[in-house]
């Protein structure tokens, strides 16, 4: 089966990011949202994302820029309709919200409305595949697609498994994935995947670092880059991936494995996410900053 048309729904920080390598690979996409007004930040923010990779491709042509920016933005149309948008698609990415009933809701009425050669894939974090393909009657052309933020510049796609993907769907998306410029891993639908699973390990312990007070933020975050080659140290990491995303991500690994510790509730992350201090998508480095080096108090 060949990928000609691609249905993105939800237009956040990840949404948006793989409209824009779609669009950028050559395909057609719709792109997904619940009103105007997050599909007028989502087009923004594909714009100017497009706009950082054209000027380093095209440094010396202006009008390659532009001759780029415009042809990505052309290709995604936005629609809040989502009949409109699944009436021709081949494949549906889901990146709505990280709750497990909002997934299953949604893959349950687009199983009534998608054609039956549609591919489903969420782009869930840490949610299970297979909860989230019961909702529907398609388990054979499920899967899941799991890219990383910023989703132009990160290589990597984990391509999930659950036992009842059809070997035709999972080719159709390894090709896809490797189209989109991608690298693909493959892996079974185990909590986490690889990359989550590694990283929430490695996060979980910074923070716990910071709570015993071993090291203050900013020189564990130097300590990594420095002696680990790390692009990030784990609190820019934490600030980068949200703070309310790693606390549902915890609570989501907490829920379907209770008894490991590395699940247990975090008094930093849970204060800072209370105080709607979520890292850089509220304008802040809340983690790195000194006034958090000692968590004693909390
Ligand atoms: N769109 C386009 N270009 C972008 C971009 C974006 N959204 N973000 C960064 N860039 C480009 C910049 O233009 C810059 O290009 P240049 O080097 O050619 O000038 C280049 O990326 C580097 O950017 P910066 O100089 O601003 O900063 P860095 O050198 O630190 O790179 C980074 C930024 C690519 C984000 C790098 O720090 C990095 O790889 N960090 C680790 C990110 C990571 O671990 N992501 C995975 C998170 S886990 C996840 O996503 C899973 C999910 O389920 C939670």
């Amino acid at each position: 089966m060949e990928i000609s048309h691609v249905t993105v729904i939800g237009g956040g920080q990840m949404g948006s990011g793989i409209a824009q390598v779609a669009a950028q690979s050559g395909y057609n996409v719709s792109l997904v949202e619940v009103n105007e007004s997050l599909l007028e930040k989502a087009k923004a923010n594909i714009k100017l994302s497009a706009e950082r990779l054209a000027k380093k491709q095209f440094k010396e042509d202006a009008s390659k820029v532009d001759e780029f920016v415009s042809t990505v933005i052309s290709r995604i149309s936005g629609t809040t309709d989502i009949h409109t948008a699944l009436s021709k698609t081949d494949i549906v990415i889901e990146a709505i919200v990280e709750n497990v009933d909002a997934k299953k809701k949604l893959f349950s009425s687009l199983d009534k409305i998608a054609q039956p050669k549609t591919i489903f894939a969420s782009n869930t974090s840490s949610i299970p595949i297979s909860e989230i393909a019961k909702s529907t009657n398609r388990l054979d052309r499920f899967l899941g697609l799991h890219f990383f933020n910023p989703v132009p510049m990160m290589k990597l796609l984990e391509v999930i498994r659950i036992p009842e993907t059809s070997d035709e769907t999972y080719e159709t998306c390894m090709k896809f994935g490797t189209k989109l410029g991608k690298t693909c891993v493959t892996c079974k639908d185990t909590l986490g995947f690889i990359v989550n699973r590694l990283l929430g390990a490695y996060t979980t312990e910074a923070v716990r670092m910071l709570e015993r007070d071993d090291a203050k933020a900013k020189d564990i975050d130097i300590a990594m880059k420095l002696g680990a080659s790390y692009p990030m140290g784990p609190f820019e990491l934490l600030d980068y991936i949200g703070l309310d995303t790693t606390q549902s991500v915890r609570e989501t690994f907490a829920r379907y494995d209770p008894q490991n510790p590395l699940y247990e509730p975090s008094p930093t992350i849970d204060k800072l996410v209370k105080e709607g201090k979520l890292g850089v998508k509220t304008g802040e480095d809340y983690t790195k900053s000194e006034n958090i080096a000692n968590t004693n108090n909390l």
